[in-house]
Order: structure tokens, then sequence, then C-alpha cells
């Protein structure tokens, strides 16, 4: 398969960050005019007019500091010598970059560094790649007066404790570069410079190295380093890479643009893109770090097929493979009937890869038995938010929040799931907007440094709707709705339903305190708060979608939003926070049994008869099943045939042993995938995926951002994945074909109305969009509902607070809720393969002292954790964040077995699965299952290993 990189210029060091303001200068540089925004520095001004000042404390990623005085200039009429990274433009400045005085000045800088710096640029990893380096060259440094031999640092000891990069500390200038990155850009505060003078050193933690230290691995020191102090470890395997191509992250849904920076066709780093829109050049762990797995030896690259599950498999061809494929699933619809077969988009994977596969669903299958893993993390925010405002998305962009007077989060720790939103939040609450946290555990955001919530409801996992309406009730009693607002733009009868339902005292903070940390005053100045600020803006995640009333509780959220005015402008909204990378473009393509693309019905006439002209097959307007609904007619028999692409519904669904009983039940089960999963071993075909960098198309983050997805490399394959469904569908007596990823596009926007104008042309040309793009919003749509709900007059909805039906009691007396970590990734399946694991290599239990004390459970013992589905055995961890009679887990490894213990309560509208609330009861172990042992002896194993390798 010939293969051509999208390759993309190196990225511009301006010096200092861009000036916001609309104002203009005009100034005089070297002799000649430029114009540039008020508030730029002399540096960034010089650099647009191509003239590069030298300068090694600046970057144009963090605020100008002038502590390496070698950015120097004159300028007429001033006295001395500023730098120019501090100084900014005026209207008409004479400045002069470069005479005699400057180039002497600038060379005693570098001799006072160079005199202090290990000269061993041959064979230093940065060679080439070091600004230390080009600046000894910009000043024409040849000779260091004050020589080599007198006190210096070339013994400072090397800190290779993170795993993907290394702290040289020998080749320190003491910028303090990576100490401002990680203040101002990552907002962790690992790093300081400790000492005075000579003395002075870059500390991680207190002086207790990068691993132990509070250090997430985010990279943005790393990438700040002017040296090769601060190196990625890729680099000393590989060596500098020699060309990038920009693509977007596979994992979270924030969707974090990055160079994949290459040689020889092998990813050297993944460096982020200062061009992403919704990461600003900043990274998290994951994107930054954890992408060996894509090209993992543990990857399976050619198709196989058998007959039973029980028999080994066989390797083929893809074209076996496809005939097979098709053969069996013709066969079950033969016995079994049309709807005997369904499959499931994921994701994971482009938007064009999705597209395909439910177009072969709706017409090779010739039903509606297209579902997504959506279903099981948003598909409540879809609903929720269509029934209220119009449109199944989130109404801000990313940036919205540099805007806000105040978060409202529920049910979301971003600096886990989200972390680089994370980080764009938290600089803005450094800038002063308050933050108030709704979730059961005391998250990082409640109280970290410099920040701090100002107020924290520690509410029961399942009181959400409780929360909202005690919110909304003191809001209306306390008269602090906006009132014109709603009129304005909310439906009047709508909204007079739902007054008269709020103002029900059984929804007042003090009828459901005991649901909410037991303070009903605290619920009361947390709506009062929210009310009151300028701009306030709530953000949820999967802490809300996933309960028995997710739906309902979105549905709460925006009432709040519209009572209080705060949608449609900048800096307010209801932000859901995306779980995978592609959850909102899974959706928007129509991947749900019972709407075509962009949310239409397929009850519709109109929208159903556009795709059944257009795809030639009469469409169903029936909906077909949901993941659920699938799983439970293979229970019965009465569903035969599945396809799932990029997702492990045995390790990720709920009730583990009904997930298993109905795969077991399929005559055919097709898994496309990376890896050999744990859905996989029930499956009869496997066809394998490619990683997200062999993959060309558009991922849709959680903002309705549509960024490209840029191959780096062929498909190790030998096939595009977007090609299989195609494939299949043609061999079950369907004809389809796209010459590429960007065909595939075309239609998507000729048959979506919201993608009228969107096509890869465009996305490479103008950047990412957001949509609706369309004639009247070309560039696409930063904000939605602007002046009019999409549905005309924003619909208030009754929310009645029903409690779930999965309720603890003496034997069951503690509430499992689960959650993200950020070193790992849903089931693992990506970061259990990479080094993440250093962080994160098993899931444990999260119990509070009491709750372990009641128990004689102590730290790392291990516990068994059992419901009334299932149970599991997992290390306890005592931990101050928890409540009493809460307990918490993550789900990122297959030998936890998490979703063993969770209930099949499901959302009311959608099905999405309770994963936040189960009953268990909490008892030190006493036998565990052999599987676990395994697993448990396997990590220890692991340990040691690591510990005796260093
Ligand atoms: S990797 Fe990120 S969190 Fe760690 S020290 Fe560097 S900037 Fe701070
Ligand atoms: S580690 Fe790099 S960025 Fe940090 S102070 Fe040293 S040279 Fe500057
Ligand atoms: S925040 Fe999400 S999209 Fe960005 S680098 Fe991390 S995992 Fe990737
Ligand atoms: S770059 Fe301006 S003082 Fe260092």
């Amino acid at each position: 398969m010939s293969f051509e990189p999208n390759i993309v210029p190196p990225e511009v060091d301006y010096g200092t960050p861009e000036s916001p303001s609309k104002e203009l200068v005009t100034l005089r540089i070297d002799g000649r005019e430029v114009t540039v925004p008020k508030g730029t520095s002399i540096m960034r001004a010089a650099k647009h007019l191509g003239v590069t000042i030298p300068k090694l404390c600046a970057t144009d990623s963090l605020k100008a500091f002038g502590s390496c005085r070698l950015c120097i200039v004159e300028i007429n009429g001033r006295r001395g010598t500023p730098a120019s990274c501090t100084t900014p433009v005026e209207p008409g400045l004479e400045v002069t970059t470069q005479n005699a005085k400057l180039a002497k000045l600038r060379k005693g800088v570098m001799e006072l560094y160079i005199s202090d710096h290990p000269l061993d640029c041959l064979t230093c990893s940065a060679n080439g790649d070091c600004e230390l380096q080009d600046m000894a060259g910009a000043v024409g440094l040849r000779e260091v007066r004050y020589g080599y031999s007198g006190a210096n640092h070339f013994d400072a000891k090397t800190d290779d404790s993170n795993p993907y990069f290394s702290f040289e500390a020998s080749k320190c200038i003491v910028c303090s570069r990576c100490v401002r990155a990680c203040e101002e850009v990552q907002g962790t505060f690992a790093l300081t410079i400790q000492g005075n003078g000579f003395k002075s050193k870059v500390s991680a933690g207190v002086d207790e190295g990068f691993l132990k230290s509070e250090c997430v691995s985010c990279g943005a020191c790393v990438q700040a380093c002017p040296t090769a102090t601060l190196n990625e470890k890729s680099v000393f395997v590989l060596g500098t890479p020699d060309y990038a191509v920009e693509t977007t992250c596979a994992y979270c849904g924030v969707g974090c643009t990055f160079r994949a920076e290459m040689k020889g066709g092998e990813v050297v780093r993944m460096v982020p893109s200062k061009n992403g829109k919704a990461n600003d050049g900043h990274s998290c762990v994951k994107g930054r770090f954890a992408w060996s797995y894509a090209t993992s030896r543990e990857r399976i690259l050619h198709p196989m097929i058998r007959e039973n599950p029980t028999d080994p498999w066989r390797r083929v061809t893809w074209d076996e493979a496809i005939r097979y494929t098709a053969q069996k699933f013709l066969e079950i619809q033969g016995k079994y009937g049309r709807t005997a077969i369904g499959g499931v988009t994921s994701s994971r994977t482009t938007n064009e890869e999705v597209w395909v596969v439910q177009k072969m669903i709706r017409t090779a299958f010739r039903n509606n038995n297209t579902d997504t893993c959506a279903r099981v993390c948003h598909s409540p925010t879809g609903y929720g938010l269509k029934q209220t405002f119009g449109t199944s998305a989130g109404t801000q962009d990313f940036a919205s929040v540099e805007e806000t007077d105040l978060v409202l989060l529920i049910g979301a720790n971003p600096t886990d799931a989200h972390p680089v939103f994370a980080s764009r939040m938290k600089k803005r609450l450094r800038e002063g907007a308050e933050i108030i946290v709704c979730d059961p555990r005391r998250i990082d955001l409640v109280e970290s440094p410099h920040i701090q919530a100002s107020v924290h409801i520690p509410l029961l996992p399942g009181a959400n709707v409780a929360l909202i309406n005690a919110l909304a009730y003191t809001i209306v009693e306390e008269n602090l709705a906006d009132w014109d607002y709603v009129k304005e733009r909310c439906d009047a009868e709508a909204f007079e339903k739902w007054l008269a339902f709020i103002k029900n005292p059984k929804n007042s903070p003090e009828a459901v305190a005991h649901l909410l940390g037991g303070n009903a005053e605290r619920v009361r100045e947390a709506a009062r708060r929210y009310a009151k600020a300028e701009k306030a803006a709530i953000y949820y995640g999967l802490g809300v979608t996933e309960h028995s009333q997710g739906s309902t509780m979105v549905m709460g959220m925006a009432n709040l939003a519209m009572l209080t005015g705060n949608v449609g402008k900048n800096g307010v909204g209801l932000n859901p926070l995306r779980g995978q990378n592609n959850v909102q473009g899974s959706c928007d393509m129509g991947s749900f049994p019972h709407e075509f693309s962009g949310y239409r019905h397929v009850s519709d006439d109109a929208t159903r008869n556009l795709f059944s002209e257009a795809w030639g097959v009469e469409q169903d307007p029936v909906p077909g099943y949901r993941i659920p609904n699938m799983l439970d007619a293979a229970v019965k028999g009465i569903f035969k045939g599945m396809f799932i692409q990029g997702e492990d519904i045995a390790q990720s669904d709920p009730n583990t042993h009904h997930v298993e009983a109905a795969l077991s039940n399929l005559e055919c089960l097709v898994v496309c995938d990376l890896f050999l999963n744990e859905t996989a071993k029930f499956a009869h075909v496997f066809l394998p995926g490619t990683s997200f960098l062999e993959k060309d198309g558009t991922f849709t983050n959680a903002e309705r951002r549509l960024g490209r997805v840029r191959p780096v490399m062929p498909p190790k394959t030998g096939k595009h994945e977007w090609q299989i469904p195609i494939e299949i569908a043609k061999a079950m007596g369907y004809e389809m074909h796209y010459d590429s990823a960007a065909d595939i596009m075309a239609e998507i926007a000729r048959l979506t109305p919201t993608f009228k104008l969107v096509t890869h042309d465009r996305l490479d040309h103008e950047g990412s969009m957001q949509w609706p793009v369309t004639d009247e919003a070309p560039m696409g749509t930063p904000i939605m509902h602007i002046g009019k709900f999409v549905r005309g007059k924003g619909n208030f909805v009754v929310t009645e607070f029903v409690p779930t039906e999965e309720r603890v009691t003496p034997k069951f007396p503690l509430i499992l809720t689960t959650g993200r970590i950020l070193s790992q990734y849903n089931v693992g399946a990506q970061t259990r393969r990479t080094m993440n694991n250093v962080w994160h290599d098993e899931d444990v239990l999260e119990i509070h002292a009491d709750d372990a004390a009641e128990r004689g459970i102590k730290d790392n013992d291990l516990v068994t954790v059992r419901s009334r589905k299932g149970e599991t055995t997992l290390h306890a961890r005592i931990s101050e964040r928890m409540q009493p009679g809460v307990v918490y887990t993550t789900f990122h490894a297959p030998g936890s077995g998490a979703n063993v213990v969770t209930t099949e309560f499901s959302d009311w509208a959608t099905n999405c699965p309770e994963y936040k609330v189960t009953a268990v009861q909490v008892a030190t172990a006493e036998n565990i299952s052999a599987w676990q042992k395994r697993y448990f002896d396997m990590n220890e194993s692991r340990r040691k290993l690591e510990e005796m390798v260093g």
C-alpha cells in the first residue's frame, strides 16, 4: 500500500504568548515597521518581522519571566538594554535588536551559561534540538573566557525515575521554564527552584524525584525545557525526529491535537500542537507518552476465524474472513430472521469508520440493530439535551471556561478523566473564578494547590436528581432566577408546569439533605452562588449519566441553566465531559438504533426517505435493538450474530455474567479490534483493526469539534478499517464504494444537515471546526443556542426524583461507585500495554477509615467486594477522599472484575447502565478465586521484576 505522510512545518516559537487585545500598535524594529496587538512583547513583534532575538528563559507557552538577559535590545530614547520578552510594544518605538554592544553583552551571558554546561553536544540526546546550542551559535560564541575549571554542576545526579523522560541535572541552566510550565500550563506545582545563586536547582516535590513527587507526567516541562535536561527517553533510543504529522489523540473526549514527530516511519515522540484548539499546546500523560500500544507486538495483524470459540484460531486471508463473516450472517438471517443480527460501533474509531458500520447494518443487514458504546456512557446526554435544548450535544467550546465566573462541577473528575481541560479550568480558577464540586468523593478539585472549592456537596451516589431539584427549589424560593430570560427564551407552558412541580417542599434542600451530605444550608449556598454569578457554567461527566435517572439529571441541569439564564453566551452553558475520543462523533453518525445521523428519528418519513433513496434500500421505521436488548435477545436465543467494533463489552458492560451468557449464545460473533480482548474469547471471527497512527479521518470531541486524524504510517493490517464493513456489506449483497475516508465524509455531509460544509479538505486548510458547519455558520459553531434554542423555545422538563431500585440493606450496606484514574484508560486495553502501569497496575478499592475499621480491614488488605450480582477481590486503600458508606474503584484491569459486581439497572430513557450505584458488602478476603489469584500473582511478579531491573 503506497503511503505519503502529510508532513507539517516545524512550529515557530514567538517567545511570548499572543496578546488578546484588539487594539493595534505600530512600531519600528531594526528600521522596519510592524503592527501588532497592544500588549505584545517586543520579542514577539520582532518575530512577526522574521527577526529572531536570542532567548533562553522565554517561550510562547509561558508568561515572560525576564531572567536570562539574553534577549536584550536597545530602544531609541530609553536608557539601558531592556529585555525584549518583558517589554511590551508601544506606539512609535524605535527598537534595535542587534549591534556590537548587544552582541557583546549577549556573548557574556552565554559564556556564563556555557562555562557550567557539559560540552558533550556530539553525544547529547538533544544534539540539533537544543536551544542552548542554537543560542551559542546565534551569539557567535567561540570561546569561554572563564574556562571550565571553576565550580560547576557537572556531577549533578540524573533523575531517571519517570518512565518516559529523564532529568539530567548537570545540563540544567535553571531558566525555570519547567517550573513555570508546571504552574502555568499544567497547574500541578510539582516543581520548584530550590536554593539561591550557584546552589539553585530544580526540585521535583520535596527533592524526591519525579516519580514520587506530585508530578502527573503531562510533559509540559519537557516541552518547555530549552536544553537536554528534560528529554523524552524515546529520543535516546530513536534519535531526534526528522519530520512531523499532525493528528488527534485517541484517548479521551478532549481531543488534543498532537504532532507525531517521526524518524524513518517510526514515532519518536508525540508533542502537543500549538494549533490544537482543544488543547492549546498542552497534553496529558496518555496522549503525550502512552502511545506505544499502537505498535505493540501483542497486536493481531491478520484476520482469524474458528467454528467454535473453544477451537484454536485459524489465520486466514482477508477474503476468506470477509466471505466467512458474510456467509454466517446470511445463514443466521435465513434461519432466525432479518433482525437476528446487529452490530456495535466504537467511539474509539473515526467518524468515517463509524458511518460505514451503521450503514452496513442499515443496508446489508437491513435492520436498525446498530448501537454504540456511547450507550454505556453518554447516551443520557444525547437524550436530555435534545429534549430541553433541541441538540444532543454540549453548548460551549472549551475556551468558554476562560470566561466563566463560576464552575458547577457535577459527577466529573476532570483532573483524572479530562486532564488537559482540567488544566484550562484550573487556570481560570487561579485567576479568580470559583468552583462548586458535587461529588461523593473529595476529588482533587475540592482542594489542591491554589484551588479551593467554595462549596463541596458530598452527595450519595444516586442522589443527583434530588440535588439538582434542591438547587432549583432554592433559586425559585429565594427569587434568584433570571425571570426575563425564562420569559423570553423558554416555553411558557412547560415552565409553568415545571415551576408548580419544583415548588413542592419535597424538593427543598431540607427535605433531601440526608442524601446530600446532611447539610441543607450548604446546598442553599451552592444554589445562591450559581444563580448570582455573572456567568456560571455546568460541567459534568459520567457521574451524572451512568445512573437510573441519568437522563432526568441531564434535563434537571438544563432546567437549572435556563432558570438562571446561563445558556447561549460565552462562559456559561451545559458541558458534558465526554469519555472516549469519539463518543460525540459515534452518536452524531447515526449509530443509535432509533436515529439516523444528526439525531433524526427513524420514524421520520422525510429523513427515512432521504436515506432509503441515497442508499437504495428501504429503511426500517422501527428502532432496532440497543446493546442491552441485543444481549437480552441473545440470552433468549433470538439474536444470533453480532459485529463488534473496537469495544470490549465483556469487560466494559455491567453484569459480566449476563454479558458472557449472551455472547456465548451467539452463532457468529465478529470482533474487530487491535487486540484479542475479553470479548474476543467468545468470537468466531477476529478482524484486525487499525490504531490511530494508521487511521485517516476525523474524531469529534466533547465540544463538537471535528479534528483530523491523519495517518503517520500505512495500515499494519494491510487494510483501512473503513474498508472492512464495506467489504462485508458487499459480500452480503449490498454494494458500497468509497475511494477514501474523505469520500465517506462527503457522503456524511450530503446526508447530515449539521455537517453540510464539512470536508477533509476544509479541515486540513482551515483547521478543526465545531458542528453545525452550515451556510449560516461556515466556520462552525463554538457556542450554541445564542439568541434562540435550536428547538425554538427552551423546554423545562419535570424531573421527579425517583431513588434507584438498587438499595443498601444490612446485607449490602455500602454503595460502590466507579470512576477513572489519570494514568489508565477505560478497560486498559491501550494503557495497560504501556509503562503507565508504573502509576496504577491494578484497580483498588478506596474505603473510608471508619468502614475499614468496622470490618477489620487494613490498608492494602485483600478484600472481597460482594454485590447481589457477583463478587470480586481487590486490595483495599484507606482513603480520606471517601465518605463513610461509600466505596470506590476503577475498572481498568480485566483481573479486577469490577463489572462482575455492577447490576443491570439502567437509565430509564436510554438504558445507560447504572455503573455508579451498586450496593455491596466488603470483607477481608478469605478465598480468592483461582483467576484472581493468577492476576495478583502476575502483578506481584511484574513488580518484583521491575524492581530488579530498576
Ligand atoms: S511532567 Fe507535568 S506535572 Fe510533571 S513536573 Fe512536568 S509539568 Fe509538572
Ligand atoms: S530543567 Fe530545563 S527548563 Fe527546567 S530549569 Fe533546567 S534547563 Fe530550564
Ligand atoms: S487530555 Fe485526553 S485527548 Fe488530551 S492528551 Fe490526554 S487523553 Fe489525549
Ligand atoms: S528570554 Fe528574555 S530575559 Fe530570558
